[in-house]
């Protein structure tokens, strides 16, 4: 066992190969056996503050970017580096928002359903809680060149921070893949972008091979130590909470980076004691790249302390590749069929006591306008949070008067094309169409309601 403060640890138990945190190889993969790799820590060697309203007591020094960043307020439980390599622009300034309009919707009693919103991010959605933890890592072990494959926010946020701190960063998309918003981001913060002709999968195992050969920093969610930073949405929404926890956390499901890190958040908070019950979650997939939904609920595939049924995984795989599938969703986000962080969110659900739903684009768009009219507006992917919670609301799976918190990943302009569409081709129940008037002032008056 390592003895040092932090280190990496493959998730196979039967390999459990620790390296230490320099390592950065292959796109992060187990160099013994090829699985995931976790960020671990010597807890007993970490001065972790005894009661969680300690963090939130460092608002008050915000003046020192640490305390001020979202994320580095509560760096004891993300313990990788040390202060001098830490990236920050201000990341995790997000608000949870209790919301009675959208609790309505999908019946649910007043006080009960919050949003946590992460389109705030400087890049506009969570993936900056991600990249500041790794962007610190990639600064602690020196690396000069970074990249990511992305359906878009990935892509927008390492370019933010790549530019920020001096690395030279390239961006793999699928072609024809990724919202207008995001791309823009992109090629704004100066990154080399690179279209592939395929989809995200496609882009993912190309951007794995280009790092094992080129020998480039991976800023996908195979990266551990970005997923130490997704952590910390759920340290903020327990903050908002006044220290308190929520029932449910809902969350959207792509390549499941967030599902895993939220479930390893909570069951290091219950290790650590500071927190006595872990929250169940709800991770819901776009039903046109629907994996997650497939192999759970239908494969009855599970965690099995880390031994999880590889064939089961690999016939499925066999099966997309056979029906020469590529996934298709206006989710953009979460248009993922082979999810790399796959285990770990099998391990997330087993610790949470966890469910997956699959919505329809109808559903998510229907979704996506109410959360538009009656709170801060978000992306596609991230209203399939709330059209999920709606079917577990009418399964019973979730009741009326528990605590709810839905992840909204993404700011309502990533992702224009959807909205505009959605409204002006008045697809749906909650479209909202410009009304075409005459250059007239009497003509226009007479259609003001
Ligand atoms: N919501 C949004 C807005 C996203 O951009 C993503 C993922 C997800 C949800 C899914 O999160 O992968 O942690 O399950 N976007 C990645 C990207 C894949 O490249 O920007 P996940």
């Amino acid at each position: 066992m390592s003895t040092n403060v932090a280190f990496q640890r493959c998730i196979n138990p039967d390999c459990a190969a620790e390296l230490d945190c320099g390592f950065a190889e292959g796109g992060f993969k187990c160099p013994k056996c090829g699985e995931l790799l976790d960020t671990q820590y010597n807890w007993d060697k970490i001065k972790v503050p005894r009661k969680l309203s300690e963090f939130g007591k460092r608002w008050s020094t915000r003046n020192n970017s640490l305390d001020f960043s979202g994320v580095w307020r509560f760096r004891e439980l993300l313990n990788f580096c040390e202060d001098k390599y830490k990236v920050t622009i201000g990341e995790g300034q997000t608000v949870l928002q209790q919301n009675d309009a959208v609790a309505k919707y999908v019946d649910m009693k007043p006080g009960c359903l919050f949003l946590q919103y992460e389109g705030l991010n400087p890049s506009g959605s969570f993936k900056d809680n991600g990249m500041t933890a790794a962007f610190s890592h990639a600064s602690m072990i020196g690396a000069k060149s970074c990249v990511c494959a992305s359906t878009g926010n990935t892509s927008a946020s390492m370019a933010l921070y790549a530019h920020s701190c001096g690395l030279k960063a390239t961006v793999f998309i699928g072609s024809g893949r990724i919202a207008f918003g995001k791309l823009s981001q992109a090629m704004d913060y100066g990154s080399q972008t690179i279209q592939i002709a395929g989809d995200f999968d496609d882009c993912m195992r190309q951007v794995q091979d280009v790092c094992t050969k080129l020998g480039l920093y991976l800023l996908n969610s195979l990266n551990p130590f970005r997923l130490e930073g997704q952590k910390t949405i759920m340290y903020r929404i327990i903050e908002a909470l006044n220290w308190e926890l929520p029932d449910w956390i809902v969350v959207p499901g792509g390549n499941l980076g967030n599902s895993s890190a939220f479930g390893k958040a909570f069951s290091e908070l219950k290790q650590l004691g500071l927190i006595k019950r872990i929250p169940r979650m709800a991770i819901i997939n776009a039903a046109g790249a629907d994996t997650l939904t497939e192999l759970v609920n239908n494969r009855k595939l599970t965690w099995n302390n880390g031994r999880t049924n590889q064939k089961t995984i690999d016939d499925f795989y066999a099966d997309l590749t056979a029906r020469n599938f590529s996934p298709h969703t206006c989710a953009s986000a979460i248009e993922i069929s082979r999810p790399v962080n796959l285990k770990k969110c099998l391990r997330a659900i087993d610790v949470t006591n966890g469910v997956v739903r699959k919505v329809t684009d109808e559903e998510i768009c229907d979704a996506k306008a109410v959360i538009g009219k009656h709170g801060l507006g978000c992306e596609p992917a991230s209203a399939a949070t709330i059209a999920g919670l709606r079917h577990l609301r009418t399964e019973g799976v979730i009741s009326a008067g528990e605590r709810v918190a839905c992840v909204l990943t993404g700011h309502v302009l990533k992702d224009p094309g959807v909205t505009v569409n959605y409204h002006k081709e008045k697809q749906g129940e909650f479209s909202n169409p410009p009304i075409e008037a005459p250059n007239d002032i009497n003509e226009i008056i007479k259609l003001i309601k």
